[in-house]
């Protein structure tokens, strides 16, 4: 058996490494010059061939006009004379032939040489780029390749490479960030927890009305970080993409959202206005739930004594929620959209929130195909569009929207 093995190692020691672009270049330059070497040399060949015999009839008759009468004596005179040019010439042709031939075999050896040089030098830059790109790993994603030289096709790849390193270095710089911000946001309410806790047993005149307080305390704090958790699975789901669809309507979970939030409207003294018709939209109702809750909660947190929030849901599926407010400024907006990223702290007078919200709106929009779009609001505040596909089932009802449900995904972020 152990023959077996041996023999296998040697076939694959025989066996060529590998077939490079480098070779595969050079033997395509080689094969090309062979081919058209020898077409030249053939061409050349059949034109000395095809010349022969009219030189011969001429030399013929320019013999036959020299000599006087045309006797039988002359006839036979003339035919050794014309074998032996003949001779000559198929002679020569065989010479021109083999030495073309030599000629032929030198220069393709001579253009392989060349070739193997040349796809070498061109090949260069895409060396370096698989060498440098195979050297670059998360902790070092900031080096780029930074290709010099003209802008051709390699240079185009080298450029590519470095935009997909750059969305790279983007997307795991904001995982560590989120990674960070929920660690610490979870660990907060834990040490305040542990704090109250310790102090009010290590307090020797506590009493069964100061226990319970403490208890009271922890208990909120416990909620807080449920809260915590519950929006950080739900942006974690959202995130993910929708397993199923189903088809619902959108102006009815809008309509259930605003019955629960009206008390809270009523009791901050805001207007609350709806329009909303009914629209039949695909995916996740419980997560487009908690998109319009957001965006209400929102609207109704981060307002102004006597305020305004508007919410319309419009026959093309297009929900609408704009608020009066603080004044929000643009460049901001995208920053907003980003897990843990809130205002600065008491700008309305109200109790920050987690900071998870409006980037729990963009994933399920996101994950619905949906078109978002934060602008700041005409009055302060936020004017929030989000623009989901009319079910294609529902668009063959009414006739209407159809050109959105035709599967074509729009889904991007914009901020004005
Ligand atoms: N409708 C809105 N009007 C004004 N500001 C808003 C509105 N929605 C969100 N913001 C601002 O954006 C920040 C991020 O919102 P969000 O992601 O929902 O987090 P949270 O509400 O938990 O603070 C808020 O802290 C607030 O400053
Ligand atoms: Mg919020």
């Amino acid at each position: 058996m152990p023959d077996h093995r041996s023999s296998r190692g040697l076939l694959r020691l025989l066996r060529p490494r590998r077939s490079t672009v480098r070779l595969r270049l050079t033997f395509l330059q080689g094969a090309l010059f062979l081919a058209s070497g020898a077409a030249l040399i053939g061409i050349t060949y059949l034109l000395a061939v095809a010349e022969f015999p009219a030189r011969h009839t001429t030399q013929g008759l320019s013999g036959t006009g020299t000599t006087t009468g045309g006797s039988a004596g002359v006839s036979t005179g003339k035919a050794p004379h014309e074998s032996v040019q003949t001779a000559q010439r198929a002679a020569d042709l065989h010479q021109f032939l083999t030495e073309s031939v030599i000629a032929l075999v030198i220069t393709v050896i001579l253009s392989v040489g060349l070739g193997w040089l040349v796809a070498g030098r061109i090949l260069r830059p895409l060396r370096t780029m698989t060498t440098s790109t195979r050297q670059i790993f998360e902790d070092n994603l900031h080096e780029r390749l930074a290709v010099q030289g003209p802008r051709d096709e390699l240079k185009e790849l080298g450029d590519t490479i470095d935009g997909l390193l750059a969305r790279l270095e983007a997307a795991f710089e904001a995982q560590r960030r989120f990674v960070a911000n929920a660690s610490h946001e979870l660990r907060t309410p834990l040490t305040l927890e542990q704090t109250m806790l310790e102090v009010a047993l290590a307090d020797p005149a506590a009493t069964a009305e100061t226990l319970r307080s403490t208890c009271e305390d922890v208990l909120a704090s416990s909620r807080q970080q449920e809260r915590l958790i519950d929006a950080l699975l739900t942006l974690a789901r959202s995130q993910r993409g929708l397993d199923h669809r189903q088809v619902f309507d959108l102006g009815a979970v809008a309509a259930s959202v605003l019955q629960a939030a009206r008390p809270h409207a009523e009791h901050a003294g805001l207007h609350l206005r709806a329009a909303l018709t009914p629209v039949q939209v695909s995916g996740d109702p419980r997560l487009a739930e908690r998109l319009v809750a957001n965006l209400v909660d929102n609207a109704l947190r981060y307002n102004v004594p006597d305020g305004t929030v508007d919410v319309t849901v419009g026959g093309s599926a297009v929900l609408t929620v704009t608020n009066t407010g603080p004044v929000t400024p643009a460049d901001q907006i995208e920053r907003l959209l980003q897990p843990f990223q809130r205002m600065a702290a008491g700008r309305s007078g109200v109790q920050d929130g987690l900071g998870l919200g409006l980037s729990i709106v963009a994933a399920v929009a996101k994950a619905h195909d949906a078109l978002l779009d934060v602008r700041p609001g005409p009055h302060g505040g936020l004017r929030i569009m989000v623009s989901f596909a009319v079910s294609q089932a529902a668009g063959r009802h009414s006739g209407r929207g159809a050109h959105r449900g035709n599967g074509l995904v729009r889904s991007e972020r914009q901020s004005r």
